[in-house]
């Protein structure tokens, strides 16, 4: 048998601190922390750890199945791989790479707004079953444009986030400089220095071929530099999005819509009566709102309320095979993996990203058959 790659790497934290060597510290940061205090991120874990599944014993667990089924779509695994703005910046066409190892797991990737690659290109390359993530520019009109694109391009479900009211308040990106547009700094060009293997197989390699990095999902015009002064703000998030967006992006498109950080009863509820298809149950990886509840303290409601009309899904903490099994057990019939995979792909692409999503799921299987469940449904008893 051959050794799988990155056989070194035995669960998410060991990817964890790969990608902390290799990735500059302001990248790495933006990728692994929360908000303000991070408060939000500490409880997430321990919300997940105090969740006892109980086991069965004595079933035969010899043929066990994490088969399910996202939308319609029957997968070999219950995941998707998580929106995450500038995943291009931690491995060289970064999200193109998530894509493909989405696509060698059978699962979909969600493209975010604020993706380095375009939606064309990931679309063109990696072959994976796309979704789309929406964040509403101040412009509608251009943001009409934007999931015209994304239609255009194959992507069939829409992910509206919804908990993003405001920007978020990240301290450590500000002292560490860290932003789109990359600006040099002394401090940028030290941490550069310290991380040679990423300078030169990302940033070099984007300089290179098509400059500094930014988002892809701007118009053309915003490419120039007077355009980019006109257009700036047409481009900067809404601030304004309610209920009516949903109804009007609900007539609008055509295929699956999620909203995507959905944390109470009520809006749950709002959701379903404006026809939308599922909902994921999400802090945001603990990086926004820093005194929000974990989504495993309001799952269980939601659940109960929703009662089965409309598909639910949910997010943000997995780390183990077992965090999934969790979600599971409390009503989900799905999760997102956001820095998990960011992990495995800022260390090798999607043969590292492969990796984690390999190990996720052996995690889960081990779990699976521990717990007496031979498939998914089982979960829900434990
Ligand atoms: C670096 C990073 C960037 C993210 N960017 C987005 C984004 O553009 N849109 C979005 O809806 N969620 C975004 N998220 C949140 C993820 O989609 C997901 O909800 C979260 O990462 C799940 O938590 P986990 O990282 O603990 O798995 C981002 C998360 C990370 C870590």
């Amino acid at each position: 048998m051959t050794k799988p790659a990155f056989a070194d790497l035995l669960n998410v934290e060991d990817a964890r601190r790969a990608a902390k060597r290799r990735l500059p510290h302001g990248l790495f940061e933006y990728i692994d922390r929360g908000s303000e205090d991070e408060l939000s991120i500490s409880g997430n874990r321990q919300q997940l750890d105090a969740i006892r599944l109980a086991p069965s014993v004595l079933v035969d667990v010899s043929q066990r199945s994490a088969k399910a089924e996202i939308l319609g779509h029957s997968q070999p695994l219950p995941l998707v791989i998580a929106p995450t703005a500038m995943a291009g910046l931690v491995w060289r066409d970064g999200e193109i790479a998530l894509a493909k190892a989405a696509a060698r797991a059978g699962i979909p990737f969600c493209v975010s707004t604020q993706s380095i690659t375009s939606v064309e290109r990931i679309a063109a390359e990696s072959g994976a079953k796309l979704w789309f993530q929406l964040y509403v520019w101040k412009n509608r009109q251009r943001t009409l444009a934007l999931i015209d694109r994304a239609w255009a391009a194959g992507v069939e479900t829409l992910v509206l986030t919804v908990d993003t009211a405001v920007g978020p308040n990240r301290e450590y990106n500000l002292r560490n400089g860290f932003g789109i547009p990359l600006k040099a700094s002394v401090r940028a060009g030290i941490d550069l220095m310290l991380h040679p293997r990423w300078t030169a197989s990302v940033m070099l390699r984007s300089l290179i071929a098509s400059g500094v990095p930014t988002y892809a999902h701007y118009p053309d015009e915003f490419r120039t530099r007077l355009g980019r002064s006109s257009l700036s703000d047409e481009l900067s998030l809404a601030t304004d999005v309610t209920w009516e967006d949903v109804r009007l992006l609900r007539q609008r498109w055509k295929g699956k819509l999620i909203l995507k950080g959905i944390l109470r009863v009520d809006d749950a509820l709002t959701a379903l009566s404006h026809g939308v298809d599922a909902i994921v149950v999400s802090n945001h990886g603990a990086r926004n709102l820093d005194c929000a509840p974990g989504p495993t303290e309001v799952l269980p409601a939601i659940v109960a309320a929703i009662g089965g009309r409309m598909e639910i899904l949910a997010d943000s903490g997995v780390r183990r095979g077992a965090d999934i099994a969790r979600f599971l057990a409390l009503g989900a019939s799905g999760v997102l993996i956001g820095r998990a995979t960011l992990y495995g792909v800022a260390i090798g692409g999607a043969d590292g990203a492969g990796r984690v999503l390999d190990l996720l799921s052996y995690e889960l299987n081990v779990t699976m058959g521990m717990l007496g469940a031979r498939n998914l449904a089982d979960l829900r008893r434990c």
